[in-house]
């Protein structure tokens, strides 16, 4: 009798030492996260994607460039601001510093999805996330390829598949562009969510 009451407890104590152990809790907590990130995520890409078809057929490049300059920006905008996360766009080779430019863990996700692709893994299904701890809370970080499409080339790609009239705009806009050169299928970057996880 006294034993099997040992035993039950013992069995409680590490039933609940699994729930807390960083393993178990936090896998299921991710699961519960990347659902809604990998949502905004394609809801980013896809309406990014529709806009670009859009003014590529209304308008001539030159438009098109305020598509990927003012309006791949304006969405992530407001889709950070009704979701209360960070929504944004980087690149492995970057175009705009400001908005662009990957942090440490960014880099080194986008550095992944390389290696993964090189081993032969489709960039277009792959995400990564993790929940970090840096010195003012938990956060929840979600990061899924962005790749080069073939419409895309006309200002990402190399030189002789760019315009002229396009490269004197991205000349004279970004100096310090480096987002040229790429190929159909490249990583061009990701999108990044980070979302802020209430204290543990
Ligand atoms: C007509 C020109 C044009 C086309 C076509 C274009 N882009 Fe861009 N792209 C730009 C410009 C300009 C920027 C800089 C935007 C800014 O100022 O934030 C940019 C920035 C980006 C960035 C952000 C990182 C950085 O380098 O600053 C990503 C990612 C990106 N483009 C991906 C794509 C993808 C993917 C496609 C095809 C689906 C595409 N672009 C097509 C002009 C273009």
């Amino acid at each position: 009798m006294k034993r099997s009451r040992g035993g039950v407890h013992l069995a409680l104590v590490s039933a609940a030492l699994l729930a807390a152990s960083p393993g178990g809790g936090e896998a299921a907590e991710l699961a519960e996260y990347d659902k809604a990130a990998s949502e905004v995520a394609t809801t980013l890409i896809r309406q990014f994607g529709e806009a670009m078809r859009r003014e590529m057929a209304k308008g001539g490049p030159t438009e098109v460039v305020k598509v990927c300059a003012d309006l791949a920006p304006e969405l992530a905008g407001r889709l950070s601001r009704e979701q209360g996360w960070r929504v944004t766009r980087v690149g492995t080779r970057v175009r705009n510093p400001l908005l662009g430019m990957p942090d440490a863990w960014e880099q080194q996700v986008l550095a992944t999805f390389a290696e993964r692709a090189a081993k032969g893994e489709d960039l277009m299904g792959m995400t990564h996330s993790e929940i970090v701890t840096e010195p003012n809370g938990r956060y929840y970080r979600f990061m899924k390829p962005i790749v080069a499409q073939p419409h895309c080339l006309l200002c990402h790609g190399p030189a002789e598949h760019v315009p002229e009239e396009i490269k004197t705009v991205l000349k004279t806009t970004y100096p310090f562009d480096q987002a040229i050169g790429y190929q159909v299928g490249d990583l061009r970057g990701a999108v990044s969510i980070k979302r802020p996880l209430g204290a543990e």
